[in-house]
């Protein structure tokens, strides 16, 4: 596999973007493709199955495109699927889980509250996860119904994203928690309106840099990081009709892009 090849990410919708802008600044040279799967958002509400069968049609079609890597830039997505793909495919995958973990470390009460969807909170993985690491703390699950939706429908600074958003965040807040884990890609992009209904005190977790990070790590550790001395390119696909994507796109990247459907197999 060439070092040249792409790094192919994947999310049910846009906000796999959050970790994308990461992994830029972290890898300004990498050439990047991003697969939305907004036909079959949110994986929140869906089975097992089906987010399974979802994450190895946009593998399938990522290796298509040769991709050296590919991240799994939706928690969601990870907590269902990262395993079987792991077996599945010989190339470097890259997970993503609720930072539950540096919640800890960081906050001083030990009440920490973690945003996410259903699909997340339930998995047998999130659950190992608390037992590992919640020792000691109050973890207090947050399975934030419609988020996702909102962000893909209105976009990340509309007022019914705001309301939807603060009303659910108020029980968590009542119950004392400083800090607050975002444990969905979609949430980075309504980090303000958590921080503005949270207040300053509040520490608010996004795992997207530690992705960016590891991503390097497994590509250094498999000699697959990019010599090239120029700016890498990125493309995008989506599974459904792209124009509404494509404009939430650009207004999150600020940057004009081209939007392909994705290929569906026969
Ligand atoms: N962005 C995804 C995550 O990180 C989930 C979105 C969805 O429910 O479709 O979990």
């Amino acid at each position: 596999m060439p070092s040249e090849a792409a790094i192919g990410i994947f999310d049910s919708g846009i906000g796999g973007l959050s970790v994308l802008k990461h992994i830029r600044t972290q890898l300004p040279n990498e050439n990047l493709l991003y697969v939305s799967d907004r036909a079959h958002l949110p994986y929140g509400e869906k089975d097992k199955q089906y987010i399974l069968q979802r994450s190895r049609v946009i593998t399938q079609f990522l290796i298509s495109k040769n991709v050296k890597a590919v991240v799994i830039a939706c928690n969601t997505a990870t907590a269902a699927a990262v395993k079987e793909l792991r077996e599945s495919y010989q190339l470097p995958i890259i997970g993503m889980e609720p930072g539950v973990k540096p919640a800890i470390l960081r906050s001083r009460s030990g009440m920490v509250g973690v945003l996410a969807t259903h699909g997340t909170l339930n998995r047998h993985k999130f659950k190992t996860l608390l037992q590992d690491h919640a020792d000691g703390s109050e973890v207090i699950i947050c399975p934030c119904d419609g988020w996702v939706e909102a962000i893909e429908q209105n976009g990340h600074d509309h007022q019914t994203t705001r309301q939807i958003v603060s009303q659910q965040l108020q029980p968590i807040l009542e119950r004392g928690v400083d800090t607050l884990v975002l444990g969905c890609t979609h949430y980075p992009f309504v980090k303000k309106m958590i921080a503005d209904e949270a207040g300053p005190d509040i520490s608010i977790i996004d795992t997207g840099p530690a992705v960016a990070k590891q991503l390097q790590r497994q590509l250094s550790a498999h000699n697959l990081l990019s010599e090239a001395t120029t700016p890498g390119s990125e493309a995008f696909w989506c599974s459904a009709p792209p124009r509404q994507t494509q404009k939430r796109i650009e207004s999150l990247l600020q940057v004009p892009v081209r939007l392909q459907l994705l290929p569906e197999p026969k």
